[in-house]
Parts: structure tokens; sequence; C-alpha cells
């Protein structure tokens, strides 16, 4: 098993120093930066704008990777491009076309990503797997950080590992929610080649670059 990205998300540093937040991800060795786009509608709480990740983005070296949970994502692929997004992740449930938005991202040279809430089959993004270089699979239900890992979640990253695997296609395949240094290893092995963790991050009293080098030393064995 090769040592998992981490993405650290600023969902739950201090939204008041944010520019303090990436560093410390990039002083702990983080790979990327996780921005959770929310937008009140598709999830019951609100975070950031375009205007936040074009202003990251002048803060860090590190790819910007962008969860959209906000209905109707196509309007706002040109936005996003332009801030300055690395990945561009969707929501299947999200958007009335997501192939033309997949496609929408990519020529903006962008990395189309497609996610999928706990409660949607994986059959949902199966179709899409060809058209995205992530794929996404949420453990907890989008909307706050902080909570409880769901441990189905697990079946579904081996699924679209082995379809990922029997297609041969080269796709991250990142997990959000729920993620702590003890159960670190177990979704590395499931197939999950990136790792989202904002509270374990952000939230450890011993501080973020500590708090990555324990989920460093637990995947590493
Ligand atoms: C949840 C977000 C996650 C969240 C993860 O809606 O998509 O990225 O920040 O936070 P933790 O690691 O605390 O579950
Ligand atoms: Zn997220």
């Amino acid at each position: 098993m090769a040592e998992p990205k981490f993405a650290p998300s600023i969902l739950s540093a201090d939204f008041a120093r944010l520019a303090d937040a990436v560093k410390a991800a990039e002083q702990a060795g983080a790979d990327w930066v996780h921005v959770d786009v929310m937008d009140g509608h598709f999830v019951p709480n609100l975070t950031f704008g375009p205007k936040m990740v074009a202003d990251l983005h002048k803060a860090t070296r590190l790819p910007l990777d962008v969860h959209l949970m906000i209905d109707r994502p196509e309007d706002w692929v040109d936005r996003y491009a332009s801030a300055g997004a690395t990945y561009l992740t969707i929501h299947v449930e999200a958007s009335n076309d997501v192939p033309g938005t997949l496609q929408a991202i990519r020529s903006r040279g962008v990395r189309p990503g497609i996610t999928l809430n706990p409660e949607t089959g994986v059959d949902a993004v199966l179709p899409h797997l060809g058209a995205v270089d992530l794929v996404l699979v949420m453990s907890v239900r989008p909307g706050f950080g902080g909570q409880k890992f769901i441990e189905g979640s697990l079946d579904k990253v081996r699924a679209i590992r082995a379809a990922l695997d029997q297609r041969r296609l080269a796709v991250e395949l990142e997990v959000d929610g729920g993620i702590k240094p003890n159960n670190a290893a177990r979704v590395a092995a499931a197939g999950a080649t990136v790792l989202v963790a904002g509270s374990a991050i952000y939230e450890d009293p011993d501080g973020p670059v500590a708090a990555l080098a324990k989920f460093k030393r637990a995947v590493l064995g």
C-alpha cells in the first residue's frame, strides 16, 4: 500500500486566520488543501465563495482541492476555475447535467471530480469514472466537520477501487469525513489515495503540524 496523500480541510480552521492554516498545512507536509464550499441549500451550512479560493490561491503553493457542496454547480465552474481551483469536485446529486459539468471543468483546465453522499449508491458515479480525475467518497453527511465516520463507506471505497482498477483508470480516490489517525490506515487499505481530515488536523490540541505527523505515523505503521 502506497502512502496516501493528505488533504487537510480548512473547514475546521480559524476562518479569521486561513492564511496561517494553509501555511501550517504546507509546513506539516500536506499534499493538498481541501476547501469545503457550502451554499446553505445543498447542505444546511454556508462557508466560502470564489473570492476565498482566489485569495487562498495567492496564499499557498499547495493544490486547492475544492469540494462544491452547492446546487447547480454548472453555474459556478467558470468562477471557481478563474479563482485557481486545482480540482473541482461536484456532487452527483446536485447537477442536472453531470457529464456536461465535468466536461466544462476540464475544458477550463481544471481537474474534474465527482462525489456522492452517504445515502447514494456507487452506481450513481460509475458511469462517470472515465470523465474524472478524482472520485470522492463522503464518509459523513456533508455540511459539518467533526462527525463520526460511517463505517459502511469502506465498502463503497472498495467497490470504486475495484471498478477503477478493472478499467485501469489512474483516478484519485479520496475519502472525506470522520477520518482520524485511528482509522486512516483502514481507509487507505480499502483503496483510498487521498485522505481528507478537518477536525483531526485543526482541532488537535498539539496543533496541525503535530496532528499531520500522527496521521503519517498511523498509515506508515
Ligand atoms: C463535510 C466536509 C468535510 C469536513 C471533514 O461536509 O466535506 O471536508 O471538513 O471534517 P472532519 O474531518 O472533521 O470530519
Ligand atoms: Zn469536503
